[in-house]
């Protein structure tokens, strides 16, 4: 039977016979794992108008939720029955197991709008699941395009619904800073803000003369973190220094390299300016890292570190002197002095650091995980290095690039023939090639990434995420099989982002 389970469970068996249920829902759990049943009473309430009773082990609950420390963490195992049994020894592999329920009743379940039901019916059956990678992430750039509180909470849902468990925030780039810092306020007064942006693609040169912000208070990422709590993702904040720093430098001009004054900047691509090496510029690196790491205490931490040109520090007198200093052959170095002291804050405060792969190329710290982007063959690299690392490689996991090569594409960062349609993200292996199997424990998972130069507004959002996110679930999950097989699952699917209101990408006839 096609249930358009997304992503697939490890093992599924059927079971003679069925379950009923009506409102109001009854399920047991205890008290610190309540709240996942409250989100759930949530999403049943806002979808098909039930009620969720949470009530004593003994009172003859219609699910039970079990805590059983023998599972491994984030799986759990679901018996359907007169009264249906959810075993997990996590909080997350009891919402995961909630989850596959919606998945498993009427489409109804997933509405955003208010559709009546009168009962539910499932079929009888065990399931036992869990994921095979433990990193599970998507990446939201919310600093090419500002996305409102209320647009990340929403993708967080998107996340969840599929079994994912990362949602790493960009929040900053040449083109715009998106967090309040109270030390440093322009940041947000002034470098939050760009005068244009490029109209069309970037290669045509031409501005739309529009201005586009915006940027999150400490009270808005309180907002998006408690979110994603209840559902079971974890916010990665990103900081990206010290190359993608021209919006910082516009704000403060004494953190740059050059004297003539820089605006935010308003084209794609990676702007020359870049922080500089004195003491205040590395100061302000780990003041502002360090307090956006503090909001969100539990979470690993990303120093970004990709595409820093070492243009400016080659020409400069104080990068002469610190090179010197420390007896650098090559500008490129300097890069080195960041990644270790923001390495050092941060894991002082407890925080896991994470950094794209160029980290690699200059004077990097160790325990900094690797998010190889670059290549598979950058996963290698940092694998062999002792590294351990998310693969993110562009080629396959950057969702800006074309959907297909149909000349009706909306315009996206590549051009055909460039592209990357779901069946591409779907044969995606997350071990990348050459990799020693020795070394497979150093890779985590994956990640997806939403770079938004080219996507502006909800809809495109949704077009450029889904379904290749789906798919992504799939191949992260680790239950990944046949393109046919999921592309039956996958339609059925659909229909569940449908009633989400997912402007998704249509699938092309097979
Ligand atoms: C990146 O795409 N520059 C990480």
């Amino acid at each position: 039977m096609n249930l358009g389970l997304v992503p697939q469970p490890r093992s599924i068996a059927a079971r003679p016979g069925g379950v009923v249920w009506e409102s109001p829902l009854r399920i047991s759990v205890e008290d610190d794992w309540r709240e996942i049943v409250e989100t759930f009473a949530v999403d049943l309430s806002a979808s098909i108008g039930w009620r969720v009773e949470i009530v004593d082990e003994q009172a003859k609950p219609d699910i039970q939720i079990l805590r059983v420390l023998e599972y491994r963490d984030e799986d759990y195992q679901i018996r359907t029955g007169e009264c249906t049994t959810i075993e997990a020894s996590s909080r997350a592999g009891a919402s995961y197991a909630l989850t596959m329920l919606r998945q498993m009743a009427p489409v109804a379940l997933w509405s955003n709008t208010l559709r009546e039901l009168e009962k539910i019916e499932l079929p009888r059956f065990v399931i036992n699941d869990g994921p095979k990678f433990r990193w599970r992430g998507v990446h939201l750039d919310v600093a090419r395009h500002f996305w409102d509180v209320a647009t990340v909470c929403r993708l967080i849902d998107q996340l969840a619904a599929h079994r994912l468990n990362k949602l790493h925030l960009h929040l900053n780039d040449d083109q715009g800073w998106r967090v309040e810092i109270p030390t440093w306020p322009r940041l947000s007064e002034v470098g939050s803000r760009r005068r244009s942006s490029p109209l069309g693609h970037e290669v045509d040169g031409r501005d739309d003369n529009i201005a586009h912000g915006g940027s999150y208070s400490a009270n808005d990422l309180a907002i998006i973190r408690e979110h994603a709590v209840k559902r079971c993702v974890q916010i990665v904040p990103e900081i990206d220094l010290p190359g993608h720093a021209q919006a910082v430098i516009a704000a403060y001009a004494q953190l740059g390299n050059v004297s003539e004054p820089l605006e935010v900047w308003t084209r794609w691509g990676i702007s020359d300016h870049v922080l500089n090496v004195g003491p205040e510029a590395l100061d302000f690196a780990e003041e502002v890292v360090c307090y956006v790491a503090s909001l969100f205490p539990d979470s690993p931490v990303h120093i970004g570190g990709d595409e820093c040109p070492t243009t400016e520090w080659e020409s400069s007198a104080l990068a002469r002197a610190v090179m010197d200093e420390h007896g650098f052959t090559e500008a490129r170095q300097l890069q080195g002095l960041f990644t270790k002291r923001l390495t050092g804050a941060l894991q002082r405060d407890h925080h896991e650091v994470i950094a794209w792969d160029e980290v690699l190329d200059a004077d990097d710290s160790p325990g900094t995980v690797i998010m190889a982007w670059r290549s598979s063959r950058k996963g290698v690299e940092a694998a062999r290095r002792g590294r351990d690392v998310i693969m993110a490689p562009m080629q396959f996991l950057y969702f800006d690039w074309l959907n297909s090569v149909d000349a009706g594409e909306p315009i996206a960062l590549t051009l055909a023939p460039q592209a990357t349609t779901w069946e591409k993200v779907y044969g995606f292996s997350i071990f990348p090639p050459g990799l020693e199997p020795d070394l497979r424990h150093h890779i985590r998972g994956a990640q997806a990434q939403l770079w938004s130069e080219y996507i502006a507004t909800r809809d495109h959002l949704d077009y450029m995420a889904f379904p290749r996110i789906s798919a992504f679930s799939e191949v992260a999950w680790g239950t990944s099989t046949m393109v046919s097989d999921f592309r039956k699952r996958l339609a059925l699917h659909l229909e569940r982002l449908s009633a989400m209101g997912v402007a998704y990408r249509p699938l092309d006839p097979a």
